[in-house]
């Protein structure tokens, strides 16, 4: 996904959908009122490339691009994506919302049976927010607004969309963060809100949300000790919190979150790995790269039989490698370089995965024979560093 800043005003629009309406002979007559809906909605939006043409008011809309009907002519998907499907529009064409309206897109909120909305790169142009009517479709399902350009606050009148359950809002511009509302999403399983220049997440009410299996507020402006209280989350499988200014140890209490199979905290400044790691028993990836992280690798890291992955490198981290580590059946991908390890490798670690980035000991201080089982994997997961390293793929020990 872009950064904001990346995004031109180059926008392009894709219907996946309306071959499903067009082809099919019985094709449902579109609601008067849907229609009317979207036909506002088009009225609001600059369309130089002319992909909302077939959105005519003498048409059936559940043949337009981007839109789906059921069987009673009821809107069940409107879906505007850019270019990366889209792949004949011209370079220059662009798809936003005219400057200077009042409540732009709230037309959206008479689509009753509207059960998928997605808008991607399709622009608010960082001038309007979401609109607030979105909340009064009770069939929502699913809210998908990345790289939408929305300005905060997020309005509080998402929280009644009570069959919600996925919600994607990466790429707006959200500084204060989730507002208390959201915790009233109790069908929600994923809530992601990346690249949004938040400044703080929100609501402790998040919490509430006892369905989520994954939670990110990666890249943002989030700074400060890491909360300790998003360790009463419930998620089932992974919290994302990199590219943020987060300093101080990462908090024991995201260890009480259960279910948890993937923390990823890479490009902070935290500072350590608290021993609570130990009861995420559920862990399959642990991915620190570029903290700030000093001291061992800790012991009950051991304790975590699920362990697939390990990634700490460019941090401060010394002393030995644990020869527990090598007894974790699953553990494939062990990646530690740049940092101030030291001591031998021990017999029992690998075999590992050589792809690219996923395995890697070079800028330490290891030293001795490398175990038979890494012996298959390129100079370049030893190299540079480790002077004192040796066997294959390294030169003979003497
Ligand atoms: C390991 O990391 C070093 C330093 O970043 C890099 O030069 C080397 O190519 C990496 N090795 C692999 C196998 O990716």
């Amino acid at each position: 996904m872009g950064s904001p800043g990346q995004l031109t005003w180059v926008f392009l629009l894709v219907a996946l959908t309306s071959a499903l309406c067009r082809g099919s002979s019985a094709a449902a007559v579109c609601n008067v009122v849907d229609k009317q809906a979207l036909l506002t909605f088009k009225s609001q939006l600059i369309d130089n490339g002319k992909f909302l043409d077939p959105w005519k008011a003498t048409t059936n809309c559940c043949t337009w691009p981007g839109v789906t009907c059921n069987s009673a002519g009821r809107v069940t998907t409107l879906s505007l994506l850019d270019t990366f499907a889209f792949p004949n529009a011209p370079a220059d064409a662009q798809l936003k919302v005219k400057p200077g309206l009042k409540g732009a897109g709230s037309s959206l909120g008479a689509l009753k049976a509207l059960k998928r909305l997605e808008f991607r790169n399709v622009v608010f142009s960082f001038a309007y927010p979401i609109p607030r009517e979105l909340g009064s479709l009770p069939a929502l399902t699913d809210l998908v607004l990345i790289g939408t350009q929305c300005i905060g606050p997020i309005p509080a009148e998402l929280g009644k969309l009570k069959s919600l359950s996925t919600l994607l809002l990466d790429g707006n511009r959200f500084p204060d963060g989730i507002p208390d509302a959201l915790g009233d999403l109790a069908s929600l399983t994923s809530l992601q809100v990346a690249n949004n220049q938040m400044k703080k997440i929100g609501s402790e009410r998040i919490t509430l949300l006892k369905n989520l299996q994954a939670f990110d507020v990666s890249t943002n402006l989030l700074s400060g000790p890491i909360p300790k209280w998003l360790g009463k989350l419930t998620l089932s499988d992974y919290i994302q919190l990199g590219q943020n200014q987060f300093s101080g140890p990462i908090p024991g209490e995201l260890c009480n979150i259960r279910g948890l199979k993937r923390i990823i905290i890479f490009e902070t400044k935290v500072t350590a790995i608290p021993p609570q790691i130990g009861n995420c028993a559920a862990l399959e990836e642990l991915v620190l790269f570029d903290n700030k992280i000093a001291g061992k690798l800790p012991l009950e890291l051991a304790k975590l039989k699920k362990l697939q992955r390990i990634s700490v490198s460019r941090n401060q981290m010394s002393g030995p490698l644990p020869p527990a580590l090598g007894d974790l059946p699953l553990l494939r991908e062990f990646d530690i370089g740049q940092n101030k390890f030291s001591g031998p490798i021990p017999a029992n670690y690998g075999p590992f995965d050589e792809d690219e980035l996923s395995t890697n000991f070079s800028g330490n201080q290891l030293s001795g024979p490398i175990p038979k089982p890494l012996s298959n994997l390129r100079v370049a997961v030893f190299r540079p560093g480790n002077p004192g390293l040796c066997g294959a793929p390294l030169p003979k020990c003497k």
